[in-house]
C-alpha cells in the first residue's frame, strides 16, 4: 500500500520530522518489484533501511521504500563455520544476538549497532576493532534498472573504512535484499580494544566468551552512546580523520596525548571525538540540538530540531576543527 505525504519521523533515528511524497514498505523481492513497476513513473525511489545513518534536511520528493525483508537462513555449515543468509530488513542487533546465543563468533564486537542487516555493508559498519567485511561473504541486491537480482562478492563491494561501492559509484542504483555472513564455531575473540578488557574484568565473568564480549560491548555502548529512542542521534556523525605523519608530529608536539592509530600506509588516524572535545564542543547545546555530553563524535536532537540546524552545527564544528588543528573533518552520516 502506498501512503502519501507520510511523516518519516519514526523512520530515522535522529527523529527529524520530514515528509515523504509517497511511502511504502515491502517484505519480499516480488512485492518490491511490483511496487516499483506500479509507481508513478515521475517519482524517484529512495531506499530506507533502519534510518540510523541519515540526516534529513528537507522533505523527500520521492517514493520512499522501507525494507522489511525478514529471515535468517543457514546456507552452509561445516565443523568450523556456519553461513547465514539474512533478510536485509532484519534488525542488525537481533542478528548479532541470534549468533551470540549460539556461541558463534565474528560479530559480537558489533553488538547494539543501530540499523538493519541490509544497511550493514553500505558503510562497512565497525566498532571495537571489528568491521563487517571480516565476516562478510556476499549479498544479493536488486538492480533498479533491470529489476533483476545480482550477486556481489566481497571484492565487488569494495569495502573501506565506513565505505563501500554502494555509498559511492552504485549509490541509489541497487536495493540490498539479503546479506550472507560467515560465523565461526571456533571464535577468535578480539578484546584488544582497551575498554573491552576493562569492562570484562569489571563484569567478573567466569570465562571470556562470545557472550561476555558482546555484553561488554553493550555495556560500553550504553554508557557512552545515547539511545536513539530517548535522544535522537545517528551514532558517530564524523569519520575519524587520517592525516600525514608530518602533520601528526607537528600536532603531537603541542598535544602529547593526542589519541592516534597508525595506518598500514604510514598515515595516522586521529580520534575526531578527541579533537571536538579539545575544541570545547563536548556537551554544548545550540537551541534544539547539540554535541553529546559523553561522546563528542555524536550529535543529538534534543526535541524538535530541524535537519538543517544539525547540519549547521556540524558545519560550525568542521570549521572550528579546521581552524584549530588544520584537519578537515568529513561527515560519516549521509545527508539528504
Ligand atoms: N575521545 C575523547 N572525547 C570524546 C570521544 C572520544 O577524547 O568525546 C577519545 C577517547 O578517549 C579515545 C578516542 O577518542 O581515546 C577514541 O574514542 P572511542 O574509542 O570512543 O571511539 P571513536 O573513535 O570515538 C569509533 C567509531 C564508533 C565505534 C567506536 C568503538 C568512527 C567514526 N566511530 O568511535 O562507531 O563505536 O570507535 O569502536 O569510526 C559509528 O560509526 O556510528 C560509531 C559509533
Amino acid at each position: 500500500m502506498i501512503q502519501y505525504d507520510f511523516s518519516l519521523k519514526q523512520f530515522n533515528t535522529f527523529g527529524i520530522d520530514v515528509k515523504a511524497k509517497a511511502f511504502s514498505s515491502f517484505s519480499t523481492v516480488d512485492e518490491l518489484v511490483k511496487i516499483i513497476q506500479t509507481k508513478e513513473s515521475s517519482l524517484p525511489l529512495f531506499i530506507l533501511g533502519g534510518g540510523s545513518n541519515i540526516l534529513f534536511t528537507k522533505d523527500v520528493d520521492a517514493l520512499v521504500l522501507k525494507n522489511n525483508i525478514e529471515g535468517i537462513e543457514c546456507v552452509a555449515e561445516d565443523s568450523s563455520f556456519v553461513e547465514y543468509k539474512v533478510g536485509a530488513g532484519v534488525v542488525w542487533h537481533q542478528f548479532v544476538q541470534y549468533t551470540v546465543e549460539k556461541g558463534l563468533g565474528g560479530i559480537e564486537n558489533l553488538s547494539l549497532i543501530p540499523g538493519s542487516v541490509g544497511a550493514s555493508p553500505m558503510q562497512n559498519i565497525g566498532a571495537y576493532g571489528t568491521e563487517i567485511k571480516d565476516c562478510f561473504v556476499s549479498l544479493d541486491a536488486l538492480n533498479l534498472e533491470t529489476l533483476k537480482i545480482e550477486y556481489f562478492d566481497k571484492d565487488k563491494c569494495n569495502f573501506g573504512y565506513r565505505e563501500s561501492v554502494f555509498k559511492r559509484e552504485l549509490k541509489n542504483k541497487y536495493i540490498i535484499t539479503s546479506v550472507t555472513y560467515r560465523l565461526s564455531k571456533k571464535p577468535k575473540l578480539n578484546t584488544e580494544y582497551g575498554a573491552i578488557k576493562e569492562e570484562i574484568e569489571r563484569m567478573d565473568y567466569q570465562e571470556i566468551s562470545v557472550k561476555s564480549v558482546s555484553q561488554a560491548v553493550i555495556n560500553i555502548r550504553n554508557s557512552k552512546l545515547p539511545n536513539p529512542k530517548i535522544l535522537g542521534n545517528a551514532g558517530s556523525f564524523f569519520k575519524n580523520p587520517v592525516i600525514s605523519y608530518a602533520h601528526f608530529i607537528q600536532l603531537k608536539e603541542q598535544y602529547p596525548n593526542i589519541p592516534n592509530y597508525p595506518q598500514a600506509n604510514g598515515e595516522i588516524k586521529i580520534a575526531a571525538g578527541w579533537l571536538i572535545e579539545q575544541a570545547g564542543w563536548k556537551g554544548k547545546r545550540v537551541e534544539n540540538c547539540g554535541v553529546h555530553e559523553k561522546q563528542a563524535l555524536v550529535l543529538v536532537n534534543y526535541g524538535d530540531a530541524k535537519g538543517n540546524e544539525i547540519y549547521a552545527l556540524s558545519s560550525q564544528i568542521i570549521h572550528d576543527i579546521h581552524q584549530k588543528f588544520g584537519i578537515v573533518l568529513e561527515r560519516e552520516v549521509n545527508i539528504f
